[in-house]
């Protein structure tokens, strides 16, 4: 079987290394790839919005199966190109991308099909925005949470410290900040919890979550500074305990599996859901219909069974039949970025250690990198994923940072404390 990976990230890159693992896969291609990918795949210079492009390539080079990475091209409707072509491909058509393209669209669905999530309010003008932003604060609320409907990479959501601030955010919204993914705006009651990821196949037929997972999304550690597009992520999540396990079976990807069929919706892919948990119940933070990266990472290392196999049985709708086979250790993935993100970086900077870290057995994710003059250099704000498996969390953690150690790179830093959380829960 022959394989594309459409995108250039370290999600990219752990499904790569799995696929290539499959006893049933000839090739991995990966359109456009990066440095490191270029190691375990050929990659193809066409990049992720070529839509046309990339199924002509597909076509003309006998793919098995296309994976879609990143929402963009979903949202866009590569599926509906890839369909109405006869090509096999992973991902929700362009209508149902709209859970994660429209947060209006998604929590629609949550209400319709009664699953848990933040009350909110949707506006298209600036006025009763306010107005409604104002009454939150003055009935007590010390923080609401404002949402572009749109795509907005990652930007377009704030957790308001003051009134003053919620009205700037939501003034830039309107002002055209996000162009026009913030031309409606979502305003939500902040809830007050721990987060996990939550990625669970769907192919209109089944639903199967994969392990659980949590992110680091601030730049810093003890989870301060800025948000990311995530700084390191672990699987199990601890927090997701059986009892919560439960709920999220019976309070979200039920109800989203009865959604999706209700609504129709062609949906042959991953529905990754951001929960909060809230005194041991989850609620729906978000819906993204891709895998979550950096939470990726670490699930594709404690999976132990035939990827291709598992993914090629979702696009054919037949995920009843795939076979999810996972190992018990815990796994942790340390990114490395560039000095100065989730701001402005510079690029070029040879990385040096990629060889002495894989020696330690750890395997090293590719995001933002490039290859110049016969080196590996850094060319993206997330640079490099750092991942290992270990008998307990502790033992992963040592691993992924032992082989973090090895590797350097002007201006290049990572979080110290990736998997902590994960050790509070189990000293409790
Ligand atoms: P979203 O793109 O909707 O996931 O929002 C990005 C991040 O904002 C989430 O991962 C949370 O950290 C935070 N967030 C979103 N919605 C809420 C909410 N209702 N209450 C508290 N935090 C939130
Ligand atoms: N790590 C969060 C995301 O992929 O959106």
């Amino acid at each position: 079987m022959n394989v594309l990976v459409v995108g250039s990230g370290g999600r990219e890159h752990a499904l790569v290394w799995q696929l290539k693992k499959s006893p049933s896969v000839t090739k991995v291609y990966c359109a456009p790839g990066n440095a490191g990918i270029a190691a375990d795949a050929e990659c193809v210079g066409i990049s992720v919005g070529e839509l046309e492009k990339l199924a002509d390539f597909a076509a003309a080079n006998k793919i098995d199966l296309t994976v879609v990475g990143p929402e963009a091209p979903l949202c866009d409707g590569i599926v509906d190109v890839f369909n109405a072509r006869g090509l096999a491909v992973f991902g929700p058509d362009k209508y149902a991308a709209q859970l994660e393209g429209s947060k209006d669209f998604a929590k629609a669905f949550m209400l319709k099909y009664g699953i848990p999530t933040a009350r909110a309010a949707t506006f298209t003008d600036e006025a009763s925005a306010a107005e409604y932003i104002r009454k939150e604060y003055a009935n007590g609320e010390s923080s609401v949470v404002i949402k572009a409907d749109g795509l907005a990479a990652g930007k377009g959501v704030l957790v308001s410290e003051s009134e003053e601030q919620a009205l700037e955010f939501l003034h830039g919204c309107f002002d055209g900040v996000f162009g026009e993914a913030g031309a409606k705006v979502l305003i939500e009651e902040c809830l007050i919890g721990e987060e996990a990821s939550i990625l669970a196949l769907c192919d209109g037929n089944t639903i199967v979550p994969l392990v659980s997972s949590q992110d680091h999304k601030r730049v810093f550690d003890d989870d301060k500074g800025p948000n990311t597009g995530g700084m390191g992520a672990y699987s199990p999540a601890p927090v997701v305990t059986e009892e919560v396990w439960s709920l999220i079976n019976e309070e979200i990807l039920n109800p989203f599996l009865y959604g999706v069929q209700q609504e129709k919706l062609n949906f042959k892919g991953v529905i990754f859901v951001g929960i909060m948990v809230c005194d041991g119940k989850p609620k729906v933070l978000e819906f993204n219909v891709r895998f979550g990266d950096p939470e990726i990472q670490p699930v594709m290392r404690r999976f132990d069974g035939d990827w291709y196999d598992v993914l090629a049985k979702v696009a054919a709708g037949k995920l009843e039949e795939a076979d999810l086979v996972w190992s018990d250790d815990p796994a942790v993935s340390v990114v490395l970025a560039s000095g100065g993100y989730p701001g402005s970086y510079t690029k070029g900077h040879v990385i040096t250690g990629l060889d002495e870290a894989a020696a330690t057995g750890a395997v090293v994710f590719h995001a933002g990198t490039a290859l110049k003059e016969g080196n590996i250099v850094n060319a993206g704000g997330r640079v490099l994923g750092v991942s290992a498996r270990g008998v307990t969390i502790d033992e992963a953690i040592q691993k992924a940072y032992e082989a973090v150690d090895k590797i350097a790179f002007e201006g290049g830093f990572c979080r110290r404390d990736i998997g902590a959380k994960a050790k509070k829960h189990l000293q409790k």
